[in-house]
């Protein structure tokens, strides 16, 4: 047996995973024991049973190697009997998922900030996901936050680094660790899930495509999947190669990020499709020649598309999205008749109902879009399944958008950010808007009438859970929307979202420019909200 290390440790503050895990600075995971205080408190509360499988690997970025071989020696101190890791340390959000639910592992650790930047003075983050591939539900996340608070001693081994770099088998300490391939089991399951050879028939005959892996996670696996298996041409994939500071950019695919993309789509001789994901793989942008597909419409349009697909043929059981999502969705469920879900935002609202079998397809505004194949939104499963569609219909991005749109009417969407602003006047800004709820029903803003307006709570159909106070919603006779959230992603002060909606029926104008169609909604906000006021901000910094 191998002498297992008892470290004694303090806790550390602010160890409370947020949306989508514990995210800080570098700097911060790089203080003596951080990190380790926080895998430890994960070890200590989570299920392991016997002869437990964990998976390990991340998006790349700066320090993830670091972590990889801590968190190495921590599981065979802590009576792991296997740890998968992927090649290079890389495993997409969604490759993980799949790892996790393929190999029946306890569960995983997956090292990312999704979207945010990369390197030393950027950000790093642990994220815990459990045996069905999914982020851990709040129960669990509560857990170890608690843990967190009360370490004293995290427990370790001596061992040598692990080579990342080469697939096999090694021995740490008692433990198994195989490095694995990180692409080939994922790849495979697409292969499995789409008609790749209608998809090859369409490329062979002149389809094109670029994707922006944006310097991040995506790179190997779009090469091996799109040039690889499916036969578009070398070149395809852009910043293929994952970086550890993403080149210096922000991995997040939206069109100002990804705008190189969006003006190659936007411009004279663009490919048939554009696609971007993000840092860790589980984002996308779909942008089709001369036309932007905004995450709410996208999950829509494929939903209503989803019979084209062989593995869904046939077994869509309903569609779920976030509260602050567009309602475009809900229209396509009333249609096919199956039951719609709002939940709230965080992919792993969307676990229960994918285990239930209750939801197929589930969708966020924040550019994530994926199903039951996997417990964790997936970016490249996105672009297929639009691949797979536009092969299989012969059909361009923009004809059926605007198809969709002539059937079950747009919603016009777009999300205001007011990045980095003070926490007192955000909270302030949120105390208010929940004083005035009762009093808002009836008001007119413009020739806007608030219909209701609450707090978004959600009690989950499968274990009766209860989420409140996920966001303020101020709803419009006629089906127009003002949503109001604090972002629970951020790493320096706080985010509002205002996320603004317009529903126009088919009847009504369906190609106007998005911002004209929004300015009813854009100045109820102000009104109903005071941003400027409260935030000092008179225009948002980012619009999406
Ligand atoms: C992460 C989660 C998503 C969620 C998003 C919201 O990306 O994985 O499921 O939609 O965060 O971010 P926010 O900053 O709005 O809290
Ligand atoms: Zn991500």
């Amino acid at each position: 047996m191998t002498e297992i290390l008892s470290m004694p440790t303090t806790p550390f503050d602010g160890q409370k995973p947020g949306t989508s895990g514990l995210r800080k600075k570098v700097k911060v995971f790089q203080q003596p024991g951080y990190a380790e205080n926080f895998i430890q408190s994960v070890f200590d509360v989570v299920e392991k049973g016997e002869a437990a499988t964990l998976v390990l690997g991340g998006d790349g970025r700066f320090h993830n190697r670091t972590v990889i071989q801590q968190a190495i020696r921590m599981a065979a101190a802590n009576g792991y009997a296997r740890v998968l890791v992927g090649q290079g340390g890389i495993l997409s959000t969604p490759a993980a998922s799949h790892v996790i639910r393929k190999y029946k592992a306890s569960g995983g650790l997956v090292l990312s900030a999704s979207h945010n930047p990369g390197g030393p003075d950027e950000d790093f983050g642990i994220k815990y996901n459990i045996a069905n591939g999914g982020p851990a539900p709040e129960g669990v996340t509560g857990a170890i936050h608690a843990r967190t608070q009360e370490i004293d001693r995290w427990l370790t081994i001596a061992a040598q680094d692990v080579d990342l770099d080469t697939v096999g088998i090694v021995e740490v300490g008692d433990m198994n660790v195989q490095i694995i391939d990180p692409v080939a089991d994922y790849a495979d399951l697409m292969e499995e899930l789409f008609d790749f050879a209608a998809i090859r028939k369409v490329v062979a005959s002149g389809f094109t495509m670029r994707f922006d892996a944006m310097s991040a996670v995506t790179g190997p696996y779009a090469k091996e999947i799109l040039e690889g298996r499916l036969g578009f041409a070398q070149g395809t994939v852009v910043n293929g190669t994952p970086l550890e500071d993403f080149g210096g950019h922000h991995p997040d695919p939206n069109l100002i990020h990804a705008k190189e993309l969006y003006d190659l789509m936007m411009g004279e001789g663009a490919p048939d499709l554009g696609a971007a994901s993000d840092g860790d793989g589980d984002r996308n942008l779909i942008i089709g020649r001369g036309r932007f597909i905004t995450p709410s419409d996208s999950l829509a349009m494929l939903a209503a598309n989803i019979e084209c697909a062989p593995a869904y043929k046939g077994r869509l059981t309903g569609i779920a999205r976030s509260m602050p999502t567009s309602a475009a969705a809900d229209r396509v469920a009333e249609a096919l008749g199956v039951p719609a879900f709002e939940t709230p935002t965080g992919w792993k609202f969307f676990g229960n109902l994918l285990d239930a079998g209750m939801a197929t397809i589930c969708g966020e505004e924040s550019a994530g879009t994926g199903s039951d194949h996997v417990r964790e939104k997936d970016g490249l499963w996105a672009v297929l399944l639009w691949l797979n569609i536009l092969a299989v219909r012969d059909i361009s991005v923009d004809d059926l958008a605007k198809a969709h749109w002539a059937r079950f009417g747009r919603n016009y969407y777009a999300r205001h950010d007011y990045e980095g602003i003070e926490k007192e006047g955000a909270d302030a800004l949120m105390a208010a808007l929940m004083d005035e709820l009762e009093a808002l029903p009836g008001q007119e803003f413009g020739d806007l009438v608030v219909e209701e307006a609450d707090s978004f709570s959600y009690t989950d159909p499968v274990d009766g859970s209860v989420s409140a106070n996920q966001g303020i919603r101020i709803l419009f006779v006629g089906g127009s929307r003002v949503v109001f959230r604090l972002s629970g992603t951020g790493t320096a002060g706080a985010t509002l979202r205002v996320y603004l909606e317009n529903y126009v029926p088919p009847s009504g104008d369906l190609d106007a420019e998005t911002g004209e169609m929004l300015k009813g909604q854009i100045a109820a906000a102000e009104a109903v909200a005071g941003i400027a006021r409260f935030t000092g901000r008179t225009a948002p910094d980012v619009i999406t």
